[in-house]
């Protein structure tokens, strides 16, 4: 294996004079965020820092993960995908900021030709989508200082079924095709490739291309895309300029987390010019709230991924718009160094990744892949910042800097990131000190009845923050009231303010769940006044009744399932809610239980009232050898009971939990260590004692 980091100096020498030539020359994209937040101007300060890899093609493309836009996303081959949806996207590039904020590919995929050749075996556009054929749509492009992006595979014909030529002994005529319509990025597929050997067909591509952009001299992006099957990492680095990791991403929540886990570990083989690509983005296309859609954003970046919006941006709402728009986000995935974030820590679904970025500062995601919210810590020098006596900590979904004495966290909300960038700079006491809010303790209450909360506001600066005071607010009818001091005329650096609560939701106030809202104000040294907040869910739970009871008679506090939802009393269909059939163990039929695909969590409040959790759990015999599980039953944040793996062979197995006192209890379920593949996971029987 040739590890990128083996090259040698001079190659790297030259390289980093090449890429300096042209940026010099403007072939470089100005992106932003080079300034530093407080506006000093920290280029400077990083110039003699080496690039982490030289531009493997040395053609001085791609020297930063490219931007843009492709309609597979949001289109596959419906027939919105034509000319008006194209060159609409490239106006909006123009008219909502985008092109300012570094998008340059607006990129065809998958059925823009017709099926056959014509009669010199050239490809024909698809005149029903491109009716002024392809070389119009450059040009149109063109014209707003964009650039056009086309698609074919590395196959006799694409993925679809309706059959599209592929490119696989038609490499040179195709590239001659698309160099002449003037274009400026080629994906190329993987798919129907008759078992030719995939560097033979990737290489081939690419000496084609060359050949062929010689002849017009408007170069091509190269973007191959055989989905991590042959390892391109390990080889494609002077093949194309960046390579598609994993398979397909789709619009959801498992989608994204699964190809985020993927790619994370291959940080080491990527740099300018050859890119890991994780797959284009999903944002905006509603399979996933706008905190995911922020995460999905958040570590595509600091993975120094390919941003290609995968939304019909014509129908893009605000939020979509601020999201793709965020030019300090866009800054940490465009950074000339050219690292991919590496991760630092994850225990729990509790992730620190870290990318080291060209002026030294360090961009850091404080991710959250679990359900509930999470406190998420580390600090500077866990970073790989220089010790020193305080940071400026700038963040980048916020747009807020603040001072921090080296401590880095949050508690960030299920599924969510807190992304900061951190500088061991000069200018952090102009910042206010960054104070931190937390919660112990989950608000769990019966309608009527009164829980206590303490809540925690930490001055991680080293700054004291002043005239502090902390306010909790809460829906109509909560009565919501500190039982301790809520202000403090000082915090100094580490001191915090615990204040207690007493929350009474309304007499009759429905099961559910309910938004309340910690707030911290303060003044900084210099008389700046700041104000923190922190969302909190709160839930109204009814107690669980007295004797033994099915747990799919009773209300749950929260239920998740890789695919499809939770189903009380039949397996798991994978699609729509009711979709299951009769709960079948080893041959046994069951009428009463819980039917799940892992990954799986569900939560039942017990208030402290239950004592014994009981099933028979397995995976269901619909599916077939293939699914493999491990079910745990959790009590409070202790794992009391747990069988290992089961497969779908087994019969199926009792489980016998002690929850005495616990306030929640989970069920819990893995899919085994080997994917998820087939994993309907049966919870039979399943009954709490209280
Ligand atoms: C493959 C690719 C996708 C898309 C489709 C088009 O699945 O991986 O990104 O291009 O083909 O058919």
């Amino acid at each position: 294996m040739r590890h990128p980091y083996t090259r040698t100096r001079r190659r790297r020498l030259l390289a980093a004079l090449t890429a300096s030539f042209l940026a010099l020359a403007g072939a470089a994209p100005a992106v932003a965020g080079d300034l530093h937040p407080s506006g000093a101007d920290l280029r400077s300060s990083g110039a003699e820092r080496e690039p982490s890899a030289a531009p493997a093609l040395a053609d001085g493309l791609a020297l930063t993960p490219p931007m843009g836009f492709n309609n597979w996303n949001s289109t596959h081959c419906g027939p919105e995908f034509d000319e008006s949806m194209v060159e609409g996207i490239a106006d909006l590039f123009v008219t909502e900021g985008l092109k300012d904020a570094g998008y340059r590919y607006v990129n065809l995929d998958d059925c823009w030709a017709l099926p056959a050749r014509d009669a010199d075996g050239k490809l024909v556009p698809d005149p029903a989508r491109f009716p002024h054929g392809i070389k119009a749509v450059a040009d149109y492009v063109h014209a707003k200082g964009l650039k056009l992006g086309i698609y074919t595979s590395a196959g006799t014909k694409t993925c679809n079924s309706a059959g599209f030529p592929g490119a696989l002994g038609h490499e040179y005529s195709d590239a001659e095709q698309f160099a002449a319509w003037g274009i400026d990025y080629l994906k190329y597929d993987n798919c129907n490739n008759q078992g030719v050997d995939a560097k033979q067909r990737y290489t081939t591509m690419r000496d084609a291309l060359k050949a062929a952009t010689a002849k017009t001299g408007r170069p091509i992006v190269y973007s191959i895309c055989e989905w991590g099957q042959n390892k391109p990492w390990e080889w494609a680095a002077d093949v194309g300029h960046l390579w598609r990791t994993t398979g397909d991403i789709s619009d959801s929540w498992t989608s994204m987390l699964s190809i985020l886990k993927q790619n994370l570990p291959l940080a080491p083989y990527a740099g300018p010019g050859h890119w890991n690509d994780p797959d284009m983005l999903e944002v905006g296309n509603g399979g996933m709230t706008d905190t995911e859609y922020r995460t999905h954003f958040s570590m595509w970046s600091i993975m120094a991924s390919p941003l290609l919006i995968g939304t019909d941006l014509r129908k893009a709402s605000a939020a979509t718009l601020d999201i793709l728009g965020n030019r300090e986000v866009i800054a940490v995935d465009q950074d000339p160094l050219g690292k991919q974030g590496t991760v630092v820590s994850s225990a729990d679904g509790r992730w620190v990744v870290a990318k080291e970025m060209k002026d030294g500062s360090r961009a850091v995601a404080l991710f959250n892949e679990t359900d509930a919210p999470q406190r998420i810590a580390t600090t500077a020098t866990a970073v790989g910042l220089p010790a020193a006596d305080a940071y400026t900590l700038r963040d980048l979904w916020q747009h807020r800097s603040s001072n921090t004495a080296g401590t880095i966290s949050a508690t960030v909300p299920p599924h969510g990131t807190v992304l900061v960038r951190v500088f061991a700079d000069r200018r952090w006491a102009a910042h206010p000190p960054a104070v931190e809010l937390g919660v112990d303790g989950r608000p769990l209450a019966v309608a009527g009845r009164t829980l206590t909360l303490t809540s925690t506001a930490t001055d991680l600066g080293r700054t004291p923050a002043r005239d502090v005071s902390v306010a909790l607010t809460g829906p109509e009818g909560w009565t919501l009231r500190a039982r301790s001091p809520r202000r403090a005329a000082a915090l100094p650096t580490g001191g915090a303010l615990r204040t207690t609560w007493a929350v009474t939701p309304p007499q009759g106030a429905p099961a559910g769940s309910y938004d309340l809202t910690l707030t911290v104000r303060y003044l900084s040294p210099g008389g700046e006044r700041v104000s923190e907040a922190l969302p909190l869910t709160a839930a109204v739970v009814v107690p669980p009744p007295a004797g033994t009871s099915y747990l799919s008679d009773l209300p749950w506090l929260s239920a998740t399932s890789g695919y499809g939802p939770v189903e009380r009393d039949t397996s798991n269909g994978e699609r729509p809610a009711g979709d299951g059939h009769p709960i079948t163990l080893g041959g046994v039929v069951y009428a009463k239980g819980l039917g799940v695909h892992a990954p799986s969590a569900l939560e039942y409040y017990a208030g402290g009232a239950c004592t014994k959790v009981t099933a028979d759990v397995g995976v269901d015999d619909e599916k077939g050898a293939k699914g493999t599980v491990a079910f745990e039953v959790w009590a409070d944040g202790t794992k009391v009971a747990s069988t290992g793996v089961l497969t779908n062979a087994m019969p199926a197995q009792p489980i016998a939990a002690d929850v005495t006192g616990a306030q929640v209890v989970r069920l819990v379920v893995t899919d085994g260590g080997d994917g998820t593949d087939s994993d309907h996971a049966d919870w039979a029987n399943a009954r709490l004692t209280c």
